[in-house]
């Protein structure tokens, strides 16, 4: 028999991107099935959720619908829904869409093959939504993935329970992986030629464990330096971290750290410590412009990266100008922003949503404005220097060109040649753009 043909469909955030890659490596490993980019030449088709903001039940119905109609057409179609609306919706989705076949949760996507091959045995519907880490990351993953920069998800889940946010219930408690696999796939990683890499979790800086075979327990500080350690990786990203866990010698890191970016995405959500409690962050806004203070005193140049929430239930005129007074005293770069979104078993759902729409969208696109011309003036900086550019491949926009990212994330197109894909090069900026920059080699 010729092999099935799969498709995975993923949602939002860098985890669930993760976790579709992990997906599909699981997928091709057994030799049994082929990744199509084509639903409509898929026998398995996957959607992996998310839930965090946006109306997400309407959303994954809406899709079904779509695949529903492809397997009218042939019905020996497979169809897998995953993800935090998996997690939450469980067994509910099969009511409503009788035509999915089974449904895994965050924690489960390893036992997919074994899911299918129940579904085509057995002929009946499967749902396995439950917290496992330990069985999902039981096994070294062998990750086959041969990009110049592979993201490694290190811990997965979260404790903080933030008042607004699903991700608790969606996927568990933190969990963090040991960190000999960790190091194994990224040694890995780096022997298919990854020369960046961009280690992943809810809360990176809440990262530890315990070493089985030393006994030694290990945090995040001792997670990073031992990965700048590994041959052949000479770049270091990380996200998410929390404020609450950005301990001393995180900082440090980036005093003795080289591989480390010159850039942190530290969410801050809001700027009056008011909305903070409200949103149980378990920091201040002081607080937080300390560690910030405590990183430039090591890294002056750092760019610091947040997210958002405006429209948070009792947000006042007051507490959003305060937002905006932390965004002139800390100077952001590249952050993301979003409406408040009341999300059902959060305690916040429970709060009065008393803000209208309209008012939400007005601090949106106030914030949002002033976020953007930060973000250009920290491009304006860049103008006329020279970069140390991550070389990735083929531009984007033109594939005669070569395209690469700075430290700072930036996206950098340039004229070059393939032998430079995989390499750093000095690139100096001659242009900027809204969400990229163009340079030309210096040498090489
Ligand atoms: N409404 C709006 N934004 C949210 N986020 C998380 N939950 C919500 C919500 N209910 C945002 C936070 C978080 C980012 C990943 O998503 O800013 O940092
Ligand atoms: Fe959600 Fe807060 Fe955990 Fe981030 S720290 S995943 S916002 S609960």
């Amino acid at each position: 028999m010729t092999n099935r043909k799969f498709y995975v469909k993923t949602w939002g955030c860098q985890m669930n991107e993760y976790d579709s890659s992990k997906i599909e490596e699981i997928l091709k490993n057994t030799r049994k099935y082929n990744l199509t980019k084509f639903p409509e030449k898929a026998d398995i088709l996957i959607l992996n959720t998310c839930s965090i903001r946006e109306k997400a039940h309407e959303k994954l119905f809406h899709q079904l619908g779509r695949w529903k109609k492809l397997k009218q057409n042939n019905t020996n179609i497979i169809i897998g829904v995953g993800g935090c609306v998996a997690s939450q919706e469980g067994k509910s989705i099969f009511k409503r869409a009788n035509y999915v076949d089974f449904v895994f949760g965050p924690q489960t996507l390893h036992r997919i093959p074994e899911m299918i091959l129940s579904v085509i045995k057995d002929q009946k519907k499967i749902i396995d939504i439950t917290f496992n880490n330990k069985a999902k990351f039981k096994k070294k993953f062998i990750n086959y993935n041969k990009k110049i920069s592979s993201f490694v998800s290190i811990m997965e889940g979260c404790n903080k329970y933030c008042s607004y946010c699903v991700v608790p219930y969606t996927r568990g408690r933190e969990f963090s992986r040991s960190i000999d696999d960790i190091l194994f796939e990224i040694k890995q990683l780096s022997k298919n030629g990854t020369r960046e890499i961009h280690l992943l979790g809810q809360n990176v800086n809440a990262y530890s464990t315990k070493n089985a075979s030393t006994n030694e327990q290990h945090n995040f500080s001792d997670l990073l330096k031992l990965v700048s350690e590994i041959n052949g990786i000479d770049r270091i990203r990380f996200t998410t971290s929390h404020p609450l866990e950005f301990t001393d010698d995180i900082i440090n890191m980036y005093k003795n750290t080289k591989k480390l970016v010159n850039f942190l995405h530290l969410p801050i959500q809001s700027g009056s410590d008011k909305i903070l409690k409200k949103m149980k962050r378990c920091y201040t806004v002081e607080q937080y412009k300390n560690i910030i203070r405590k990183i430039r005193n090591v890294r002056p140049n750092i760019h610091i990266s947040s997210d958002f929430i405006v429209g948070f239930p009792g947000e006042t005129d007051e507490d959003f100008e305060k937002t905006i007074t932390v965004l002139s005293e800390i100077n952001f770069d590249l952050s993301f922003s979003f409406i408040y979104s009341p999300r059902p078993g959060t305690p916040a759902y429970r709060l009065n949503d008393n803000i209208s729409i309209d008012k939400k969208k007005e601090r949106l696109y106030f914030l949002q404005k002033i976020l953007n011309q930060q973000a250009l003036q920290w491009s304006r900086r860049m103008l006329g220097t020279v970069q140390n550019v991550l070389v990735e491949g083929p531009s984007k926009n033109n594939i005669m060109e070569l395209f690469g990212r700075t430290e700072n994330n930036r996206i950098v197109n340039f004229e070059g040649d393939p032998t430079m894909i995989g390499k750093f090069i000095n690139i100096k900026i001659t242009d900027i753009y809204a969400h990229s920059l163009r340079g030309t080699v210096k040498n090489f």
